[in-house]
């Protein structure tokens, strides 16, 4: 595994691609290249001929997202020589369903795209995840180029390759692992996301910085606002970003199949995190913020069996705070319903967990000796 970094002036015959901030994912011998800057749906269809020797595509998209950018998009592939056609789903998570891909796959084929296409999914995790998908089964697996329009996906889902259709039974029930070809970050995307969407970005880099970079979790607590509408603020955002790629994408080339327990580690804070997710119907809380609450219950599981400090739980309490995620349940929520929801996990097994805990920020390992009890008490005292 090997991560570059450039941010190059020089022109050459890439000269478009030196000018942007790059990072290359690199998987046994896959390798793939996650663009970072302003402005580069602009530059889109150059982008992407640069990658991509092919002509047609699909652009998928949802309804919020597609009359924000899909326009600029599919002008700029048509200009570099591509032939678009888009497609668009309801916005939401309720899209991503089996018979939502077959759908879209229909469409596909009704358009005339073969073996010889790609798929742009232009969106949230929620395009990421049905894009990719899609991508992974249309002909056995055509290219996939993300384009991921919120923070979370931008700093998460769109890196390590997994694609997670929900079932009546649970959330991610089904996929594929089906890696990009191509990754474009344009931060400029992220002005119009709601502050709300923005923020929930954070639980997952706040997450990051606990399972693997002490550094970047000491420069967030001084960091200044990032809300993209901030000047002066992009190539921090940019940096930012750049690093959450790294610190994921490394895991994920250690355990690519999430078989070793080291991609389990970015889990941190999903156990009660989805369950709370769960309880609230989907619709309560958005992932990042159950995230947040999640990540509070698995420090003080951690002081409890990892020997985390106290003074360390309350640092990660106050950096969830400033990023404006809720660290303390509502007072009249049912906890009974989070621990009704806890039984979905397919991580229990006979009362035992495999849990992710925290000895100290910076660290993570997986714990055999966390008991539902200790979970019960966690969660009786958000
Ligand atoms: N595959 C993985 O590894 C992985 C990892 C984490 C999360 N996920 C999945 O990602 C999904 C959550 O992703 P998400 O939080 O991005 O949700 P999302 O895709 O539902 O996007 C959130 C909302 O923001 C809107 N939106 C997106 N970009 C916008 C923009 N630039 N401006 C204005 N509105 C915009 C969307 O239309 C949607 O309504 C979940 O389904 C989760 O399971 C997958
Ligand atoms: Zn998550």
């Amino acid at each position: 595994m090997a991560i570059h970094s450039a941010r190059s002036e020089t022109l050459g015959p890439d000269a478009i691609e030196e000018r942007v901030s790059s990072t290359a994912v690199s998987l046994g011998k896959r390798r793939y290249r996650v663009l970072i800057g302003e402005g580069l749906l602009k530059q889109l269809g150059a982008l992407v001929r640069q990658h991509l020797h092919r002509k047609t595509c699909a652009i998928i998209s949802d309804k919020r997202v597609a009359p924000l950018f899909a326009k600029h998009v599919k002008e700029s592939l048509a200009s570099a020589g591509f032939r678009p056609t888009l497609i668009t789903i309801a916005a939401g998570e309720k899209s991503k369903t089996l018979e939502q891909a077959g759908a879209i796959c229909d469409q596909m084929i009704a358009a005339g795209l073969d073996r010889q296409s790609f798929v742009i999914g232009l969106g949230g995790g929620v395009v990421g995840d049905i894009s990719g998908f899609v991508a992974a089964i249309y002909h056995r697996g055509i290219p996939h180029v993300q384009i991921p329009t919120t923070l979370l996906a931008m700093v998460d889902s769109s890196i390590g390759g997994k694609t997670g259709m929900n079932t009546r039974d649970g959330k991610n029930l089904i996929g594929a692992i089906h890696h990009p070809s191509l990754v474009i970050d344009d931060t400029d995307v992220l002005k119009t996301l709601p502050r709300r969407e923005f923020n929930q970005g954070f639980a997952e880099i706040i997450k990051h910085a606990i399972i693997g970079d002490r550094k970047m979790f000491e420069a967030l607590k001084v960091a200044r606002a990032f809300w993209p509408a901030a000047a002066g603020e992009t190539h921090a955002l940019e940096s930012l970003i750049k690093r959450n790629i790294e610190i994921k994408s490394k895991i994920v080339a250690k355990d690519e199949r999430d078989q070793i327990g080291e991609r389990a580690l970015l889990n941190f804070g999903h156990t009660v995190g989805h369950a709370i997710e769960r309880a609230g119907d989907y619709r309560r809380f958005l992932h990042g913020e159950a995230l947040s609450l999640g990540i509070v219950a698995a420090c003080a599981i951690s002081i409890k069996r990892a020997g985390l400090s106290p003074d360390q739980r309350d640092a990660i309490v106050g950096l969830l705070r400033q990023f404006e995620l809720p660290t303390r349940l509502p007072k009249n929520f049912r906890r009974e319903k989070i621990l009704g929801a806890l039984k979905f996990d397919k991580k229990f097994k006979g009362g035992k967990v495999r849990f992710v805990v925290t000895p100290k920020i910076g660290s993570a390992k997986l714990s055999r000796d966390v008991t539902l009890d200790d979970i019960h008490e966690a969660v009786a005292q958000l």
